[in-house]
């Protein structure tokens, strides 16, 4: 497995693939690797010849109160989980190589960021969509890989590549948890033993609700409440949002019908913002 920090490196790597007709798989993360991530990769490499893991903790995503200079990094741990699950390249930039002096060109977009984490997080799918926009132009892939653990990232960047007919297929995969229910996130790290104690609220909440739509329940405001009543048991949860919407349309619904996404963000202790959700149809 080669690591690559230039964007010329990885595009004469890719060049090279392509000759020999190989197909690619893309799989942009921030690094900090566990199995949410191993999941997408070794899906990844079932589906494609040939392996991209992007490891950049994007700048241009972060709100200026947000948790870039403390968002955690271990290239080393990293390197070794995308080797042992079949990568071919890590594309790891610096932030000048993304950003180059004078940079001024932004992917932006409106109505499905304009709701759940876009209402408290302003910049951040701006951020999103332009780094993985140029992700997806310096590696040109066959398919990208993305978590429905970030259900909203996930329709977002579905919505782009049809937008902006951009050739490449996005393919979605399950959230994955922790045996206790906790959804595998880099910012875990940030919590103790009884932070992250508390934090399962989140997944009981999701659970709750989950299991009151599969038993009949039908009004959207019912569940939101039996959620928010459970979460606000923890001192330590802080609600952002407990929400549910249309998949396609990220917009608030009343009634649960059709393709529905229950997304929660909680902060917890005021040490990391958590997501969680599912989805479903009805
Ligand atoms: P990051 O948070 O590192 O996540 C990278 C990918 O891993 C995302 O598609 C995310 O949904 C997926 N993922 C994270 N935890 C998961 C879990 N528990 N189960 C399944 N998938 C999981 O999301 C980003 O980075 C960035 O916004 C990025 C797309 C790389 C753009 O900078």
């Amino acid at each position: 497995m080669k690591i690559e920090t230039t964007v010329k490196d990885v595009r004469k790597t890719v060049k090279e693939w392509r000759k020999e007709g190989l197909t690619v798989g893309l799989v942009p993360t921030m690094g900090y690797l566990h199995e949410g991530h191993q999941s997408l990769i070794k899906k990844a490499v079932e589906q494609c010849d040939k392996v991209v893991v992007s490891i950049f903790v994007n700048p241009m995503q972060f709100g200026p109160t947000e948790d870039l200079a403390s968002y955690p990094r271990d290239l080393e741990k990293d390197s070794e989980l995308c080797e042992k699950t079949g990568a071919d390249l890590i594309f790891h930039p610096e932030p000048e190589e993304m950003y180059q002096e004078g940079f001024c060109s932004f992917v932006d977009m409106t109505g499905l960021t304009q709701a759940l984490c876009g209402l408290s997080r302003p910049v951040h799918f701006r951020g999103v969509c332009t780094v993985v926009s140029k992700l997806f132009h310096i590696v040109q892939p066959d398919k990208a890989y993305f978590g429905e653990k970030d259900a909203q990232q996930l329709a977002v960047i579905k919505r782009m590549v049809k937008d902006l007919n951009m050739d490449i297929e996005i393919v979605g995969c399950p959230i994955i948890r922790e045996k206790d229910g906790l959804a595998k996130s880099s910012r875990n790290t940030y919590l103790d033993e009884k932070e992250r104690s508390a934090a399962l609220i989140l997944s009981k909440s999701i659970f709750l609700g989950k299991k009151m739509v599969e038993e009949g329940e039908r009004n959207a405001n019912v569940v939101k409440q039996a959620m928010t009543d459970l979460i606000q048991k923890e001192p330590m949860a802080e609600i952002d949002y407990v929400e549910i919407v249309d998949q396609n349309t990220m917009q608030s619904i009343e009634e649960i019908k059709g393709d529905i996404l229950c997304a929660i963000a909680v902060g917890i202790n005021h040490k990391a913002r958590l997501i969680d959700n599912f989805m479903m149809t009805v």
